[in-house]
């Protein structure tokens, strides 16, 4: 992780005005390289390109095509139904995303040359029930880590950087916190962590301020339920404060609104406003609830990569405001300039990057010369990097 966040800062000193793209090259590569062992070398690293590609074709929300609500459409022959054909070139492209680096794995462990890995070590594991299928499920664990991973770790660290932004003082503050408790002569480590409370915050208020998945990833009732005294069908229509429904099949699609939970006003005051302090606890107030609570999904299907986000979202944020300031062009920040996507995961689109921001290497020379030249030797002047 430190080392791909490394690459990143260097990335950000380069091109500042790439920071989604180096953004996103980062969670990419963390990720490639815990799931397959592989070095993410370039900006057009293959597996990275094509992960991409699915991610694209499968940007619709699940729901907002008319064929999940009206499933008989499904009988309409390909050259009137668009749904079908973007529908197999993504199970088209799904397929080989999941192949590719799987089958790498496979050969680099016959050719005893394999990186260890969360692919390499499940085929390893000889205590494994081999029934045929257990191939296939590796191979569907390994693909589906990428396409729920590197794009919501990308999106809040691009949220972060906006906020960052747009509240200045915030950033004074946490700059403040990194000197104190850091020092300038190197980049924070995971060790600080507890010496840095107004970060631990700012990350928390991240995931609330703009829910990184505010509809959450639906899921199909396959029997009637209740939650707090609310009916949720198995063949009617439901919807309340949190929760949407959309008939699915013979079932109901059900949307869990994270954002309704992490924006109400009676749990979090004034929910629009980025406030770190709301984490605090005070002698007079108690910390406001973690949004983990609601961020990443509930029960047993509740995100298994919440542990791996909040640490790498909190290495790349920390190490980001260690060696930059980020701040609003001369003008300031038009938030009517800022577009939303309407996929599953809600990122800023591309308006932003030009008109919203500059990163500024200004905080200190010596972080940036560390970053960019002298990583793992040390200083001619001193020891103390
Ligand atoms: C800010 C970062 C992230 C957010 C906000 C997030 C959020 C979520 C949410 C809301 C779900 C659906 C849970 C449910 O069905 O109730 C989910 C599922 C999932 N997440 Fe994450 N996630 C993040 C990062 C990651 C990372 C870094 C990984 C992997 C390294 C990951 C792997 C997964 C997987 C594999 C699932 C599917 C679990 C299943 O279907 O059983 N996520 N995530």
């Amino acid at each position: 992780m430190q080392s791909e966040v490394e690459v990143l800062l260097q990335n950000l000193l380069v091109s500042p005005d790439r920071f989604s793209d180096h953004l996103k090259r980062m969670a990419g590569a963390i990720i490639m390289m815990v799931t397959y062992g592989h070095r993410v070398s370039t900006d057009e690293d293959p597996f990275i390109q094509l992960a991409e590609e699915v991610r694209r074709t499968a940007e619709e929300t699940p729901g907002a095509a008319l064929v999940d609500t009206i499933p008989m459409l499904k009988y309409l022959p390909s050259w009137i139904a668009p749904f079908k054909r973007l529908a197999l070139m993504s199970r088209e492209l799904s397929v080989k995303m999941r192949e590719v680096p799987f089958l790498m794995v496979k050969e680099q462990l016959a050719a005893g040359n394999v990186v260890r890995s969360m692919v390499s070590s499940l085929l390893e594991d000889e205590s494994r029930p081999k029934d045929g299928s257990d191939e296939e499920i590796i191979k569907n664990c390994g693909g589906v880590v990428y396409s729920a991973g590197a794009d919501t770790t990308a999106t809040a660290l691009t949220n972060f950087i906006l906020a960052m932004a747009l509240y200045p003082d915030v950033q004074r503050r946490a700059h403040e916190e990194l000197d104190t408790f850091v020092g300038r002569s190197r980049l924070p480590h995971f060790d600080d962590r507890e010496k840095l409370p107004y970060l631990s915050a700012i990350l928390k208020e991240t995931l609330r301020w703009k829910a990184v998945t505010p509809l959450g990833v639906p899921h199909c009732t396959t029997e009637a339920d209740e939650y707090r005294g609310r009916h949720i069908p198995r063949e009617d229509d439901c919807s309340g404060q949190y929760i949407v429904s959309i008939r699915c099949f013979s079932n109901f699609m059900l949307f869990i609104s994270n954002r309704a939970m992490l924006h109400d006003p009676d749990v979090y005051e004034d929910p629009n406003e980025f406030n770190p302090d709301r984490f605090i606890a005070k002698s007079t107030t108690h910390a406001a609830p973690d949004p983990a609570r609601a961020a990443f999904g509930f029960g047993r299907r509740i995100c298994p990569g919440r542990y791996f986000a909040d640490d790498s979202i909190w290495i790349a944020m920390s190490s980001i405001l260690h060696v930059f300031s980020i701040d609003e062009p001369a003008g300031g920040i038009e938030e009517s300039h800022i577009r939303w996507s309407s996929g599953l995961v809600r990122y800023v689109s591309c308006m932003w990057r030009s008109q919203f921001l500059t990163i500024v290497a200004s905080r200190a020379l010596s972080l940036v010369v560390f970053v960019l030249v002298l990583k793992g030797r040390k200083l001619w002047w001193g020891d103390d990097l």
